[in-house]
């Protein structure tokens, strides 16, 4: 398979699967105290500017380089020379363009060790989830190399003898891309090589956390053939730099993925342009859940809880939020997940022993500790994991709380907490309802041994990813294709065969022969 050959087990329980990086080791350990520098690239070249230092999440002393960010004017001037670049690259075969993804895909396998190093640095991911991420990087974009070959084969339509008629994609100009920092180089690249292989030339903006990675990987693009006219990327301040893209009339759609609430900022922005009506595709959170009956196998339903709960620290859009078990299960279910929660270890990412790392950053950490003090002073206290006192790093325990109702929480809390209500038969309707209620409709997570109760639940809830009898997180370019619905998102699902639809246009030809 192009895109399957890298695809990982998603399904493992075991959050940290030492075979997997073991080989690369002695790679991987040359590049701990690397030193990177991270600029704007535009027309293939860094640009000069304010200069901010990057630190590391998990040892607050250590700095893992700097980056210069972009001012508002460097933004418009790279906006200016991408129109200029659009006709031309948007004429260049689609093969060319697949064929430069595919070849930046094989230059992240070749440096498959310093760019995990540089996210468990940047960002504090483990050693497993930054294989994870390189790999799910890979996928997006043979994936959509794969999906752009075939999208683009012209249409021929029938006519009148004397007409011919023809169907086809095209790029739709200057695209915007603005990407989270949980997942540093996969979304980065899956929004921008989506972008790219449709023809569109690409202004992206990278979360401010994790520049450094998102600089390497246009690097690695440029290597790898990709015209250095064509993407920018400017690293920088959301509310400047994202801004003045997000109000630039030339900026002909936008794909997005962070909170709901910078969501609704940029769909006002681009409302407020008056320039061309442009079609955006946000990936924002969720208020996810996982309805767990009777019938299920508390062993493994606890294994999917850990997983989907506290694997990344929580800092999963597709995280579990909120478990509903059902009462006959609940006390087993509970003494089990405390069981595992005490054998969990918090600590160093770039150590084989640790399953969760930090947060990204000490406004992450002071937010979900504010909602951890307040449901310990509200007595709802289940169980917490220990965090060494010798680590200094924004270390969140992993903690879970007891809850009447989803209803309680007005917001994500995006880390690794883990909420948890008990429910009685005759209430299934009712926490369905509740579910959808929030607005979110990300992902739910089923345990049911009764098929006709899993098609009752999926019958109902209005979720993008629902998934039956596993976890609920690690979605595989190809095969789950991800993203939600209402609060959550726009859709169409990254990974999916109907993602590269809302990059292009249509354009038909009648020729009166
Ligand atoms: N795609 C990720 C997952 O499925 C979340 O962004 O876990």
């Amino acid at each position: 398979a192009l895109y399957g050959e890298s695809r990982r087990n998603s399904r493992g329980v075991n959050m940290n699967i030492l075979s997997e990086w073991l080989p690369l080791k002695d790679e991987l350990d040359k590049w701990w105290d690397a030193r990177w520098t991270g600029a704007p690239l535009v027309n293939g070249k860094r640009l000069e500017g304010e200069v901010r230092a990057v630190m590391c999440p998990y040892e607050l002393s250590h700095q893992v380089g700097e980056v210069v960010w972009a001012s508002a004017d460097q933004t418009r001037a790279a906006i200016d020379d991408l129109s200029g670049a659009f006709v031309r690259w948007n004429a260049t075969p689609v093969d060319e363009r697949a064929a430069i993804l595919e070849r930046a895909a094989d230059k992240l396998e070749e440096h498959m060790p310093e760019l995990m190093a540089l996210c468990t640095r940047e960002a504090g991911k483990l050693l497993q989830d930054g294989i994870d991420e390189v790999r799910e990087a890979v996928d997006f974009c043979r994936f959509y190399a794969m999906q752009a070959r075939q999208r683009f084969a012209t249409i021929t339509l029938p006519g009148p003898t004397g007409e011919s008629n023809e169907l086809y994609l095209q790029g739709r100009g200057v695209f915007a891309c603005i990407s989270p920092w949980n997942f540093p180089l996969a979304i980065f690249l899956g929004q921008v090589s989506a972008a790219l292989v449709c023809g569109n030339t690409v202004v992206a903006k990278p979360a401010e956390q994790t520049s450094l990675v998102a600089v390497r990987c246009v690097e690695l693009m440029h290597e790898a053939g990709l015209p250095g006219d064509v993407l920018a990327l400017l690293p920088g301040d959301g509310a400047q730099v994202g801004s003045v893209i997000t109000s630039d009339p030339r900026i002909a759609g936008v794909a997005f993925t962070g909170s709901t609430q910078t969501a609704h900022v940029i769909n006002r922005a681009l409302a407020a342009r008056n320039g061309a009506i442009a079609p955006m595709i946000a990936e924002t959170g969720g208020q996810n859940a996982m309805i767990v009956d009777s019938t299920a196998l508390p062993e493994q339903v606890v294994n999917d809880v850990v997983s989907s709960a506290f694997q990344s620290a929580g800092q999963r859009c597709s995280a579990l939020r909120v478990l509903f078990v059902q009462e006959d299960i609940a006390e087993r279910v509970i003494e089990l997940l405390k069981g595992a929660m005490a054998e969990l270890h918090v600590g160093d990412p770039a150590r084989r022993d640790t399953d969760v790392g930090p947060v990204i950053d000490a406004d992450a950490r002071d937010g979900l500790l504010k909602h951890v003090r307040e449901m310990k002073q509200a007595g709802c206290l289940i169980a917490e994991t220990p965090v060494p006192e010798s680590l200094n790093g924004h270390f969140v325990a992993p903690v879970a709380f007891r809850l009447d109702s989803i209803n309680e929480l007005s917001d994500e809390h995006f880390g690794p907490i883990l909420h948890v209500v008990t429910w009685r038969a005759r209430d299934l309707d009712k926490i369905i309802d509740d579910i959808n209620a929030t607005g979110f409709g990300l992902t739910l997570g089923v345990h049911s041994r009764n098929e006709d109760t899993a098609e009752h639940i999926d019958a109902r809830v209005r979720i993008g990813n629902v998934y039956i009898n596993r976890n609920q997180i690690g979605a595989v370019v190809g095969v789950q294709p991800f993203g939600g619905q209402g609060l959550s998102g726009t859709g169409p699902k990254a990974g999916g065969p109907h993602y590269l639809l809302r990059f292009v246009t249509e354009r038909t030809r009648t020729i009166n022969t």
